[in-house]
């Protein structure tokens, strides 16, 4: 077993060597420690930490390390927020920006309100579980520091429904939501239920206050509807729609797009989901919003109607990428809010960087992505006043943000 130093983190939170034959990934180390270890195919799985740091710290959770959810339990807070913001500054570094950033906010432990668990029968019954790191296995789990108490309130009913709902070799992949007073669960891969079944896991799910439970793509019970908040709204997402993962993450996300919409009068809100920006913005402006998926711009739309006393909020389905708002569209319109998936926004961002719009919310799940767009829109004549990172993943690589751009007339 040969000798090294950590010197970096890598993208994916593993520790990385600089070594001459290349670098060299050994996950669950820190930059600046001495590690031993065999390497195999430009990696040392199971590092000996000979030499620890200071920011070391005990990992919060016994299944740490075999569960596939966290990969960043061994690093203090300070080195994850000093981590997620070099990177997001890296990022856009390449792309030629050095913007001003603000200080990251964070999201607790147990507030994370989305986890899609996996769940198989067994001899003596039926276990629960997350994927484990990198691997089809499932890891059992009896405690999630990162998950809201309520999501792992519906742990033993999901037990159940593997025990009575799965053939022998099949794995449930089961997609839990909080809402505002209950559980909102889709289960994938279960076999078909009988009547009778279907009656017994409704009793199941009214005993564990799931509101909504869809089976495959079945709804096989509904008592309440499972709504969300948003803004002086109520709002039925469709079953597993997009939600932010956490509440804290979600309140820091809006109130910072509110800060860039300012007074805006008219705003178009792109890559809207279900509102999360749309519907708070609704109560100061008209907001034109758009989508890809017809059932969340419903839900929307539903959520707005039933609020009343908001302004006016038109909603419009459209493949952005295919379909982008073109320029004109643009021309009545104060502030824009763009949130797409990890992909980014090339073919919108292009014609938005043309237009004349004064303030832009750009909320992006990717540095790599928003640097190129950002990149974009500062050629068209943008200036990247700020940068927000909001980090909704503890102990997890991923990297939120918002980004404030305004043009002078
Ligand atoms: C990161 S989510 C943001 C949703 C919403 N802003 C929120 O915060 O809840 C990205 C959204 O983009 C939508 N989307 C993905 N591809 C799209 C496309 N080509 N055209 C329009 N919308 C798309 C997804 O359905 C999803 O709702």
């Amino acid at each position: 077993m040969a000798e090294y130093t950590v010197h970096k983190l890598g993208q994916l939170g593993d520790g990385v060597i600089d070594d001459p034959m290349g670098e060299i990934f050994a996950p669950f180390t820190l930059p600046g420690e001495r590690i031993e270890g065999d390497v195999e195919r430009g990696r040392i799985a199971a590092a000996k930490i000979i030499e620890p740091v200071a920011d070391r710290i005990k990992p919060a959770c016994k299944h740490f390390k075999i569960c596939g959810g966290c990969s960043m339990q061994h690093a203090s807070d300070e080195l994850l927020a000093t981590w997620k913001v070099d990177k997001t500054k890296e990022a856009l570094s390449l792309a030629g920006l050095t913007p001003v950033f603000r200080p990251i906010i964070t999201s607790p432990p147990q507030s994370r309100r989305r986890a899609t668990f996996a769940a198989k029968r067994t001899k003596k019954g039926a276990m629960v579980g997350f994927h484990g790191r990198a691997s089809d296995t499932i890891v059992e789990i009896t405690e999630c520091p990162v998950s809201d108490p309520a999501l792992m309130a519906g742990m033993d009913a999901f037990a159940q429904f593997a025990r009575l709902g799965t053939s022998r070799k099949a794995v449930l992949r089961i997609s839990a939501t909080t809402s505002l007073h209950g559980l909102d669960v889709k289960i994938e891969n279960g076999k078909e239920l009988s009547p009778t079944e279907i009656a017994q896991f409704a009793q199941i799910a009214s005993a564990y206050k799931i509101l909504r439970l869809m089976w495959n793509d079945d709804v096989i019970a509904q008592s309440d509807p499972p709504s969300q908040a948003m803004g002086a709204a109520q709002v039925v997402p469709p079953s597993g729609a997009f939600l932010q993962a956490t509440d804290a993450g979600e309140a820091a996300l809006v109130s910072t797009v509110l800060e860039i919409v300012g007074n805006a009068k008219r705003v178009t809100d792109l890559f809207a989901g279900c509102g999360t920006f749309a519907l708070p913005i609704a109560s100061q402006a008209a907001v034109h919003a758009v989508e890809g998926e017809r059932p969340m711009m419903d839900a929307l739309n539903a959520g707005w109607r039933n609020a009343g006393g908001l302004h006016d909020v038109r909603v419009e389905t459209r493949d952005l990428f295919r379909r982008p708002l073109m320029i004109d569209e643009f021309k009545k319109v104060d502030a824009v809010v763009i949130d797409p998936p990890r992909a980014g926004a090339a073919s919108q961002i292009a014609e938005l960087a043309k237009s004349d719009v004064a303030r832009i919310a750009f909320v992006s799940c990717n540095p790599a992505t928003f640097a190129r767009d950002a990149r974009v829109l500062v050629d068209g004549g943008y200036e990247l006043d700020w940068v927000q990172v909001i980090d909704q993943f503890l102990w997890n690589p991923h990297v939120e943000l918002v980004a404030q751009f305004t043009k002078q007339k």
